[in-house]
C-alpha cells in the first residue's frame, strides 16, 4: 500500500517532495532485499493465535504456533536485528528484553492522554515502533511511524509481518518529512528526539504546522534536572551518546515549546531516568546507562555531566 493510500490527505505533489527528501534513505543495501524477502516468504504463511498489545510486551502468537524449525528461523532473524533498542515484545514465546523499557514510558504517559479514538495519528522518531502498537491499542484509527533507521524499519517489519495491522505503518523519514504533511495529524508523539537535532525550535515548529486545528502534540525528551530554564550543550558526547545537542531543563523545554507556538503546555512528569528503563540485556548487549554513568558518582556522566532526567508535556497545536 502506498503512503497516499494509507494518508489520503497527501497531495501527490508533496508525495514526491517527501521521496525526493529521503535521497539516499530510498536506496537499499546489498542484500537487504533479499534476506527480509526470504523472512516473508518463510513467515508470511503463518497465523498467530494471540495478539495482545496491554501489557508490557507486545505479545504477538503462541510459542504452539511453529515448528521447531521456524523457532529456530524466527530466532535467528530476531537476534540479526540486535541490539533491540526498545521493546519487550514477545513473538511467539521469545520475550526480546530490549535495552530500554519502554513500558515504562508509556504507562507513565498513557493516563494523561487525551481519547485516541479513530485519531490519525504519527509517531515520528518511532525506532522499532513499539509505541506504535500501543498508540493503536489506544484506539487510534491510522498510526504513521516515521524514522530513518533502516534497521529499526526493519525490526518492526518482523513484528508486523505477524501483526498484520492495517491501521500502522512505517515510513523512513523523520521530522523534517512532516513539512510535506501539513495540518495532517490529530496527534502527534515526539518522543526522544528533540536533543538529538541541532536546531530544536525548527523542529518543534515543524510537528506543530503538521498538527490539525484542535491537534495535540506529546513531547518528551531526555535532559538535565533543574529550576532554571537552560539546556546542556555537551562538548562531544553526552552519557555515553553521540549526535546529542541540547539538552534541556524542563523549564527550558517548556520555553522552548511556547516559543514554537504550542498553548496550553502541560508537565506530565520530570523525573531521573532511571537503571531500571535503560539497561544492558541479552537481546542488547551494549554499554548501556550504568556502563556510562561516573562508577563513583552515579548522579554525572561518565564525561562528568549531570545524569540524565526526562520529562514529558502534553501539548496543544
Ligand atoms: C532516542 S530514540 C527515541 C525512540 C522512541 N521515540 C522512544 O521514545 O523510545 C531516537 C530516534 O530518533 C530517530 N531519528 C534520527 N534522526 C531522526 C529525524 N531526523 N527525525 C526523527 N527521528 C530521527 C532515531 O533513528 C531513533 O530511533
Amino acid at each position: 500500500m502506498s503512503l497516499q493510500n494509507f494518508l489520503p490527505e497527501i497531495s501527490t505533489e508533496n508525495l514526491q517532495k517527501i521521496s525526493e527528501s529521503l535521497g539516499p534513505l530510498n536506496e537499499l543495501f546489498e542484500g537487504e532485499n533479499e534476506q527480509f524477502t526470504e523472512y516473508s516468504s518463510f513467515f508470511g504463511k503463518i497465523h498467530p493465535t494471540y495478539k495482545n498489545y496491554s501489557g508490557n510486551a507486545i505479545e504477538i502468537g503462541r510459542a504452539e504456533d511453529l515448528s521447531s524449525d521456524e523457532h529456530n528461523a524466527l530466532h535467528e532473524y530476531l537476534l540479526s536485528l540486535t541490539p533491540w533498542r526498545k521493546g519487550p515484545f514477545n513473538l511467539f514465546g521469545h520475550d526480546i528484553d530490549a535495552e530500554w523499557r519502554s513500558d515504562m514510558k508509556w504507562n507513565r504517559i498513557e493516563p494523561e492522554l487525551p481519547d485516541l479514538a479513530g485519531k490519525t495519528v504519527c509517531d515520528v522518531g518511532c525506532g522499532n515502533g513499539y509505541f506504535l502498537f500501543k498508540i493503536l491499542k489506544a484506539g487510534a484509527s491510522r498510526v504513521l511511524g516515521l524514522d530513518p533507521t533502516r534497521k529499526f524499519k526493519r525490526a518492526f517489519e518482523s513484528v508486523q509481518i505477524f501483526a498484520r495491522e492495517p491501521g500502522l505503518r512505517f515510513d523512513l523519514g523523520g521530522w523534517q518529512t512532516l513539512h510535506y504533511i501539513p495540518r495532517t495529524f490529530d496527534a502527534i508523539f515526539a518522543m526522544g528526539i528533540v536533543y538529538h537535532h541541532s536546531d530544536p525550535l525548527e523542529l518543534l515548529k515543524t510537528i506543530r504546522g503538521a498538527l490539525k486545528p484542535k491537534g495535540w502534540a506529546l513531547i518528551e525528551s531526555q535532559g538535565i534536572q533543574g529550576d532554571d530554564p537552560v539546556a546542556l550543550f555537551p562538548r562531544k558526547k553526552y552519557c555515553g551518546a553521540s549526535g546529542m545537542y541540547f539538552l534541556p531543563t524542563a523549564a527550558c523545554l517548556e520555553n522552548w515549546l511556547y516559543r514554537s507556538g504550542f498553548k496550553n503546555v502541560k508537565l506530565l512528569h520530570n523525573i531521573p531516568l532511571s537503571l531500571a528503563e535503560q539497561r544492558r540485556t541479552a537481546w542488547a548487549d551494549v554499554n548501556s546507562l550504568q556502563e556510562h554513568l561516573l562508577q563513583s558518582d552515579q548522579t554525572r556522566t561518565m564525561e562528568d555531566y549531570p545524569a540524565p532526567w526526562r520529562s514529558a508535556f502534553l501539548v496543544q497545536g
